[in-house]
């Protein structure tokens, strides 16, 4: 028996639906607090080659998520919060999204209300997350959709004159703003991506896991294509956007408390919706560590 169709067999209950035909699946009959050996092959072999998947009704304690995320692997620790405590006491793995204000009057977690722009995360970075992923805790009526696109269909869409112009190419992955629009902490602000801090990475990866072609853009504001005119960079990223921001490659999720998304910051982009700041959103998200740097694709 192969190896797909062992893990099937002993992991009866769960199934894998796609969500959209470039990114994204949902998988059900699995309870991610106790996910078996065999549950999280299958789990696996869907998260590769969906980049993307979604399960309802996993209320996780904190513990629970951490447990899960690091079958994934290693976990990034959040980053501290001003008060100097993690925003989970004694789980420095667990990062809160959230425009919910605590007594002192300051939002409890990150990214506020308004829209969150395209983006995969912290690619700035030299070795960026390999994966992210978030339980809904708290949801607004309305508003606060995510949103994932696929980067291998990305890359499929490009034209051949295009993938040419950008073999061997490398962005600079701006680390002025994050994907709220904030400036992070210590950033030097400037109106010029070639003088912005920032890593440079290839525009054209391969998956290090599964060799898959793919479109490596990061975050649009301040980017930069080295070594061209700023002009010619922001017509080629232009251009490159374009393609891999259409509405119909990109699944749009609208949350329910108890859904789980975790997607793969190499192989897809995401973003979200701005939702009424009056209503209240919590999401406990965790990071996988990057085993790599992004891999340019040969050739
Ligand atoms: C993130 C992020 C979007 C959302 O956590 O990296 O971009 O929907 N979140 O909260
Ligand atoms: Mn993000």
């Amino acid at each position: 028996m192969s190896q797909a169709a062992s893990s099937n067999h002993l992991a009866s209950g769960i199934a894998v639906r796609p969500l959209t035909d470039c990114v994204g699946a949902e998988i059900t009959g699995v309870d991610l607090a106790a996910v078996t050996d065999a549950e999280f092959t299958v789990i696996t072999e869907a998260f590769d080659r969906h980049a993307g998947l979604l399960f309802h009704d996993q209320h996780l304690e904190p513990e629970a998520l951490v447990a899960f995320s690091r079958r994934f692997g290693d976990l990034d620790h959040a980053p501290v919060m001003e008060n100097g405590q993690t925003a989970v006491p004694g789980l420095p793995e667990v990062y809160l999204v959230s425009n919910i204000e605590g007594a002192d009057g300051k939002p409890i977690g990150s990214l506020g209300a308004g829209e969150a722009v395209w983006h995969t995360d912290m690619s700035y970075l030299d070795m960026p997350p390999d994966i992210s992923m978030l339980n809904a805790v708290e949801v607004p009526p309305s508003g606060g959709d995510t949103w994932l696109c696929g980067m291998h269909a990305a890359y499929e869409a490009l034209p051949e004159a295009l993938k040419r112009q950008v073999a061997g190419l490398r962005i600079k992955h701006d680390g002025t703003y994050n994907s709220g629009g904030y400036v992070r902490r210590g950033a030097k602000v400037t109106d010029d991506p070639r003088e912005s801090p920032g890593t440079f990475h290839p525009i054209l990866c391969a998956h290090p896991r599964t060799g898959a072609p793919l479109l490596y853009l990061g975050r649009r504001r301040m980017a930069y294509v080295e070594g061209l005119p700023l002009a010619e960079s922001e017509a080629l990223l232009d251009d490159l956007w374009a393609y891999a921001t259409r509405e119909e490659n990109a699944y749009r999720h609208s949350w329910r408390v108890g859904d789980l998304l975790v997607w793969d910051n190499r192989a897809t982009m995401h973003r979200r919706d701005p939702f009424d700041a009056s209503a209240r959103r919590l999401m406990r998200r965790t990071q996988v560590r990057g085993k790599t740097k992004p891999v340019a694709l040969a050739g």
